[in-house]
């Protein structure tokens, strides 16, 4: 791939918006406000080269926390690939987080598919501490979607991705950030785009079961998912497939920086239409957020002979127990003073250019528990890079996150990103079995990542 993040006019609900996007260098700019979709196969031999220059202005504008605007890199969420291959590590301690400039410094990223499990859905988006929430606001953020590889069980089902981003445009542009105080609850746009565009229909055919394969690249905003009650089957989290697909569900909680895998099954009596929806949700505080519809799927009358769900879809997926011996890190989420902190630090680089972080040191090889408990009002989206857990607990929080807890207390999902409810708290089991070097933990509310709720990971 040859990809150029650049400043572009975008096409946002009807309005035309000069937002920072990434672009196909090899296609023309088609104007639309989502990302180019990274395709990949998974295993040995295979990779992904990604060509990448920073077109973004070679300018010193400052952004709202005094960082500067249009330096930027990559970060691909969810690859299994060393830190030195993300291409943020595996430098010195005070250069941690690698600088592309503006005006058109390149880097070519090469990232190794050799140990990623199939039918994994990963996003790729700047990592640059203190301009991530900006840069991402702004329209630089996109989906890898790695194929089932050998995995033919979900063959058959006719396959959307659909990736979810909220953005708020003023004067022609996404608005920029004006107060702190947006840093420290999370953005959220007042609307919110599928694959960059607002309420688009998706067309099905009765009988069909159709898979959804769905990420949330929002900065801050939740979605309770519903298909209007509509009965639908987990499949796949971040990391890829669970064994078999769930019991049927009504409704699923999403963060940010979070992927699904579902199976929809329209019986060939259905007809008409349903509405995706983000149900009412209180991610912060009692105030729930304002119900949004997300697409409307359109049955089509034609009708095919029903489909049936697979019994199996990738079987030697299995359950991580809890295990006393392990060590077990705790991790305290916090915020105050307009600062987030991880065990009561900020992440900071300080004036000599040193970085002040929560650090914690893994031996690959091992397993361990990691402990995270919020001590603040706010839900937070916790995400470590490289290695993928399984969730054993999920405590605090109200029906919808009891869902989400049993979802994911259960099924034998992979994930890198698990939600820590307000005053709640979570574990989970995480095997370390390669890629030593040096990588992060924070939270993917992105402002909040860009105020210091981020920790270094150091794997020995
Ligand atoms: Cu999607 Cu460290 O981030
Ligand atoms: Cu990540
Ligand atoms: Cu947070």
């Amino acid at each position: 791939y040859r990809l150029e993040a650049c400043q572009a006019p975008v096409a946002i609900d009807g309005a035309s918006a000069n937002a920072m996007v990434y672009r196909d260098l090899g296609a023309p700019l088609d104007g639309r406000f989502v990302a180019p979709v990274l395709r990949a196969e998974p295993g040995p031999g295979q990779r992904i080269r990604l060509e990448f220059t920073n077109g973004l202005p070679a300018d010193p504008a400052l952004n709202l926390l005094g960082h500067e605007r249009h330096p930027t890199n990559v970060h691909v969420h969810g690859l299994h690939v060393s830190p030195g291959a993300d291409a943020m590590t595996g430098l010195p301690a005070d250069d941690v987080h690698l600088r592309i400039e503006g005006g058109g410094q390149g880097l070519t990223y090469d990232y190794d598919l050799a140990m990623q499990r199939p039918g994994s859905i990963a996003l790729y988006h700047p990592h640059l501490h203190g301009s991530v929430a900006e840069q991402m606001w702004n329209g630089l953020v996109g989906a890898i979607d790695v194929s089932d590889g050998e995995i033919t069980a979900l063959d058959p089902y006719p396959a959307t991705l659909l990736v979810l981003k909220d953005v708020t445009v003023s004067n022609g542009a996404p608005a920029p950030y004006t107060m702190l105080s947006e840093y420290m609850r999370g953005r959220e746009g007042n609307v919110v785009t599928v694959n960059g565009q607002v309420n688009p229909y998706l067309a099905v055919t009765a009988g069909e079961v159709r898979r959804l394969r769905i990420l949330n690249v929002s900065n801050a905003r939740f979605y309770r998912l519903s298909l209007q009650g509509h009965p639908f089957h987990v499949v796949g989290a971040d990391g890829g497939l669970l064994d078999r697909p769930t019991a049927a569900r009504s409704e699923l909680l999403m963060a940010p920086g979070e992927r699904v895998d579902l199976l929809v099954p329209f019986g060939t009596a259905d007809k008409g239409d349903y509405k995706l929806l983000a149900l009412p949700y209180a991610r912060h505080g009692n105030m729930a957020s304002a119900q949004v519809t997300l697409l409307t799927v359109r049955i089509a009358s034609r009708t095919r002979a029903a489909q049936a769900l697979p019994a199996a879809v990738a079987p030697g997926t299995t359950r991580l127990s809890d295990d006393p011996a392990l060590a077990r890190p705790r991790f305290a989420l916090s915020m105050g003073q307009g600062r987030g902190y991880i065990n009561g630090i900020t992440f900071e680089q300080l004036a000599d250019g040193s970085i002040r972080s929560c650090e914690h040191h893994s031996m690959v090889g091992d397993d361990e528990i990691w402990e995270v408990v919020n001590e603040s009002g706010m839900d937070h989206p916790w995400h470590q890079h490289v290695n993928d857990a399984q969730v054993l607990s999920i405590s605090g929080g109200d029906a919808s996150i009891a869902r989400y807890a049993a979802l994911y207390t259960s099924a034998p999902a992979w994930k890198d990103t698990i939600i820590i409810p307000k005053w709640g708290s979570a574990t989970f089991r995480m095997p370390i079995r390669d890629h030593g070097g040096m990588t992060m933990f924070h939270c993917h509310i992105l402002e909040h990542e860009d105020i210091g709720m981020m920790g270094m990971w150091h794997l020995m």
